[in-house]
């Protein structure tokens, strides 16, 4: 019998499978807070490190309880040697390929992997939350043959990161740029990554598995993959001039504008402002307004797409963050993964502390009765 009376609700929309206590993303108003905080007070006063701890230990910390997670995070940055290994042997490829593989190598060298009891699985997804800079950037290093730079225990996660990767201390407005860039992308309620590292957990698979799961979904450009597009599309469009017709171009072609739409605002996403404030400071700094100008036209043109809920949302002014500070574009989602991956840990906690395996249903739609020719008789 096929079971043509099942209404099914694809991608899962609207369906409610699980409580939370890490994000609320409140689509129609544009908010989104983290246990309970707004997040443009966090990204305004708090830094990435106490964001974290807010996240993965639900309060704030006092000063020494920041200090001591700080001191944490700061001691696990370094990889396995065997691990650089991996990294160099697969080094040309998509860097969000490489970070899945490397993550994946890390749970070979963690004597506890299968202990996934609530303190084990903090443990390690501190140790991986602070390695993840540290892969992404040794394996830029790697592949454009420029010397890796060991990580600094004196610097933040944020400038660390932009130091391993770029070779040079960022200065403080650069760093306190990017500790925000994390802060706004560490969570995001039930988005795909974390509902497939969820998935993972689910099977009381450990956090590596489940954290591995999550950045290969993260790579998709329907996810974390638009920062990417974004950029690509301001550098196909080329002048201000060009927006215009670049755009009625693809509003023709019926082709999809990256960095505009969500699954779940249907106002202004929260976290684009705070990119949108860094990219037009640094393009002052850099005394490069192209890529804002561009864009700024851009958000312009779209205007009218939000009366049908399609607004910016935060990959828009990520990707010209990121390429003003000398990133190329292929490193878009690997910084993304930096940020999201505590927010995965996050979610597999949860998952974890009241397990569910989590099994919908599929509606079958195909043939039935069909009558089995053994293949000698299959012509
Ligand atoms: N440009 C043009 N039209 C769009 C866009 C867009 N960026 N996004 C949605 N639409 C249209 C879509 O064509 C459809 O039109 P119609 O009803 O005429 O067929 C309608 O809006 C609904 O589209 P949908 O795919 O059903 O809507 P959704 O809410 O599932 O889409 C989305 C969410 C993110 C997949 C989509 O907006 C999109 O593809 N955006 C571009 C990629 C992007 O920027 N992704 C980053 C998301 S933010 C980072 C994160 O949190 O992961």
């Amino acid at each position: 019998m096929v079971q043509q009376d099942v209404e099914l609700k694809r991608g899962l929309r609207d369906v409610y499978f699980e409580s939370t206590q890490s994000s609320y993303v409140i689509g129609d108003i544009g908010r989104l807070i983290y246990r309970g905080y707004d997040i443009h007070d966090l990204a305004a006063q708090a830094t990435f490190e106490e964001v974290v701890f807010l996240m993965m230990k639900g309060h704030l910390p006092t000063s020494a309880e920041l200090d001591e997670f700080d001191s944490a995070l700061r001691r696990e940055r370094e990889i396995p040697q065997e691990v650089m290994e991996v990294i160099e042997r697969v080094k040309d490829g998509h860097p969000m390929d490489v970070l899945r593989t490397a993550v994946s190598a890390l749970a070979a060298f963690e004597p506890a992997v299968g202990d996934i009891s609530h303190e084990a699985t903090l443990r390690k997804g501190m140790k991986i939350t602070a390695q993840t800079p540290t892969i992404v950037a040794a394996h830029h290093r790697i592949r454009t043959g420029q010397p890796i730079v060991e990580p600094d225990p004196s610097l933040s996660h944020a400038a660390n990161f932009l130091y391993m990767l770029l070779g040079k201390q960022p200065d403080d407005e650069t760093s306190r740029l990017m500790d925000k860039d994390l802060i706004v992308h560490l969570d995001h309620g039930s988005n795909a990554s974390s509902f497939a590292a969820r998935v993972t957990a689910s099977t009381l698979a450990d956090v590596h598995g489940a954290v591995v799961t999550g950045i290969s979904t993260l790579k998709g450009p329907l996810h974390g993959g638009a920062a990417e597009g974004v950029m690509k599309m301001a550098l196909e469009i080329g002048d201000e001039a060009n927006v215009e017709s670049y755009l009625e171009g693809k509003r023709s072609r019926k082709e999809r504008i990256m960095g505009f739409g969500h699954a779940v605002y249907r106002a202004e996403d929260p976290r684009a402002r705070h990119l949108r404030e860094g990219s037009r400071l640094l393009a002052e700094k850099e005394g490069d307004p192209k890529w804002f100008q561009i864009l700024s036209k851009v958000e312009e043109q779209m205007r009218p797409y939000a009366e049908r809920g399609i607004c910016v949302n935060v990959d828009f002014w990520a990707g010209s963050v990121y390429y003003l500070l000398g990133i190329p574009e292929d490193l878009f989602i690997s910084i993304f993964a930096v940020a999201r991956v505590p927010g995965y840990v996050v979610q597999i906690l949860e998952q974890q502390d009241k397990n569910i395996l989590i099994r919908p249903q599929i509606r079958y739609d195909g043939p039935m009765d069909m009558e089995f020719v053994p293949i000698g008789q299959r012509g």
